[in-house]
């Protein structure tokens, strides 16, 4: 973690809790952490949540978001909801292009850049997430991998947009699965992406720009994970279900609150 940079750790529901279990959740974590200021944090509701748990996190220091986004405004898409409609339910933010996505749902890099336009349109920030398969990094394709899902998504991205986007570094084999990538290959590919975003912007939006780290992210691995100079925060799955897990993430695995 770089000094001139604000740490953010988003949580992502996925698809778990009932809406009354979500809202124990949201005021857990307000009791918590709701005025932390020495990071900033974010939640993401299933979509028929995002309303109430925006009005419920009004005045507190955690965004909240969505978790997916369709790249229209209205119209028959069955299922879909866009980014008029989760502005209008008081969302700030969405992820975009999450391996669950990409991997379960099929969403492409020209959807996900889609996705993202459609972000930017609507004045939502964006967690744009990137990572590898087991394959891929077996076969020494990490970078390559990760350097194209953000050549396509960032295609049509001026360094003004960028200014709202987060990047998350999820390496697919770590997501869900308790294996998380060790400090140093984080750092690594983190920092290859950060040079990627210089070489492609300018030194001053590489140096700016937050890049998560998401995959397995627990209170007990994320003080070390953080200490890789690249590392701006973490995209966390299964541990942002438990208010006091979450809490002890974003208080770098402490105790107490900060
Ligand atoms: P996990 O999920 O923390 O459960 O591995 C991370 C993610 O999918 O964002």
């Amino acid at each position: 973690m770089a000094d001139n940079r604000r740490p953010l750790f988003a949580g992502n529901w996925k698809m778990n809790l009932t809406l009354d279990e979500a809202v124990a959740l949201a005021d857990g974590l307000k009791n918590r952490i709701g005025r932390l200021r020495m990071v900033d944090l974010a939640i993401t509701p299933s979509f028929p949540y995002v309303a109430t748990i925006a009005k419920r996190l009004a005045g507190e220091r955690i965004a909240v978001g969505a978790q997916d986004i369709h790249p229209g405004d209205f119209g028959a898409f069955t299922g879909s909801v866009s980014g008029v409609q989760l502005r209008s339910a008081g969302a700030s933010f969405v992820l975009v292009g999450h391996s669950e996505r990409r991997h379960v749902f099929g969403d492409t890099d020209a959807v996900v850049a889609e996705k993202l336009q459609s972000a930017l349109a609507h004045t939502l920030d964006a967690v744009l997430c990137i990572g590898e398969t087991l394959d891929e990094r077996d076969g020494g394709d990490t970078f390559a991998v990760c350097e194209r899902q953000l050549a396509e998504a960032l295609a049509r991205v001026n360094e003004t947009e960028l200014s709202r986007i987060t990047l998350a570094y999820e390496p697919v084999w770590a997501i869900g699965t308790g294996r998380t990538a060790t400090p140093a290959q984080a750092q690594e590919v983190h920092r290859i992406v950060r040079e990627w975003i210089e070489h492609r912007y300018s030194a001053g939006a590489a140096g700016r720009l937050r890049i998560l780290y998401g995959g397995s992210v627990k209170p007990d691995n994320v003080e070390d994970l953080m200490a890789g100079p690249d590392v701006d925060g973490a995209l966390v799955g299964g541990a942002s279900l438990d208010a006091e897990k979450f809490s002890r993430i974003a208080t770098y695995g402490s105790q107490g609150s900060a």
